[in-house]
């Protein structure tokens, strides 16, 4: 029993660990390409929820977030001012929206984890400019990651180009090491902290870059109704990407990749 949960722990992936998170990574990619086609202005968030479940389950998946903590959905969809964890529900897309969908799934026990934020039509400039810099955030970030580096290139890099920018980073919420446990250390902050000086990103360790850019303060407020939606404190807009990321002795490979999703270097 304690060796079941010392293996499942495990840090430092070896060559199947690392072969299993490719799958369960490619899996999660495929779903977040499938639901490419269905985010759009008329569609509800419990739409997106229900294809998730189905294409889940078709291919014989799980979702992590189904009864995570009492999470009741399969996947969060987080509108505007929402920074992360909205519940899928009977509200409609419409046109200027931002919509960041997180989905997270488990093959044969392993997780792959990633966000996507979707420009609903045509939204204003400030919806797009803060969009883009998360995206551009999270691949800095990437790409800044060396074997062996301190977790804290990547609180580093997002900081620098946030605020370049003109914009904030959200430090309530972080990255996260996953395997065959969901969240594990380390912990991913997007801001350099103290422990994030200290603590190494060595080959065989997978983790997520999840960067939450606000458009005005970095302050979040947890709703208290349902206990899970964050929303900005100045109700301004706020957008993330997220990709799972394994680092090996040539250094990061993105896990999450998606073959018609925006690239590196796209432009919003
Ligand atoms: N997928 C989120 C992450 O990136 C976690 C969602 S947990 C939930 O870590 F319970 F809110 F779904
Ligand atoms: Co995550
Ligand atoms: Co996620």
């Amino acid at each position: 029993m304690l060796q079941k949960e010392k293996t499942k722990r495990k840090l430092l992936l070896g060559h199947s660990g690392r072969e299993s998170m490719r799958r369960a990574g490619r899996f999660n990619a495929e779903l977040m390409d499938h639901l490419r086609e269905l985010v759009g202005p008329g569609v509800t968030t419990q739409e997106i929820d229900d294809r998730v479940v189905s294409y889940t389950k078709k291919h014989g998946h799980k979702a992590a977030t189904l009864g995570y903590l009492g999470f009741s959905k399969s996947c969060c969809t987080s509108i505007n001012e929402v920074i992360c964890h909205g519940i899928p529900d009977k509200t409609v897309l419409k046109e200027g929206d931002i919509v960041n969908v997180d989905i997270t799934s488990v093959v044969d026990g392993w997780h792959g984890d990633q966000s996507e934020t979707f420009i609903i039509g045509n939204a204003s400039e400030e919806a797009r400019a803060v969009t883009q810099a998360a995206f551009d955030c999270m691949h800095l970030a990437i790409e800044a990651l060396t074997p062996g580096c301190m977790v804290s290139v990547i609180g580093d890099a997002i900081v620098a180009e946030a605020h370049a920018r003109g914009f904030s980073v959200v430090r309530e919420y972080v990255g996260h090491g996953l395997g065959q446990v969901f969240h594990q250390p380390p912990n991913i902050p997007h801001f350099p902290d103290r422990k994030s000086r200290s603590q190494r990103l060595l080959p065989g360790m997978c983790f997520t870059v999840e960067p939450m850019i606000n458009a005005g303060t970095r302050f979040a407020q947890l709703d208290k109704q349902d206990g899970w939606t964050v929303r900005t404190k100045d109700r301004k807009l706020s957008a993330q990407f997220e990709h799972t990321v394994l680092m090996t002795e040539d250094g990061p490979e993105i896990l999450t990749l998606t073959e018609h999703g925006p690239r590196r270097g796209h432009k919003f």
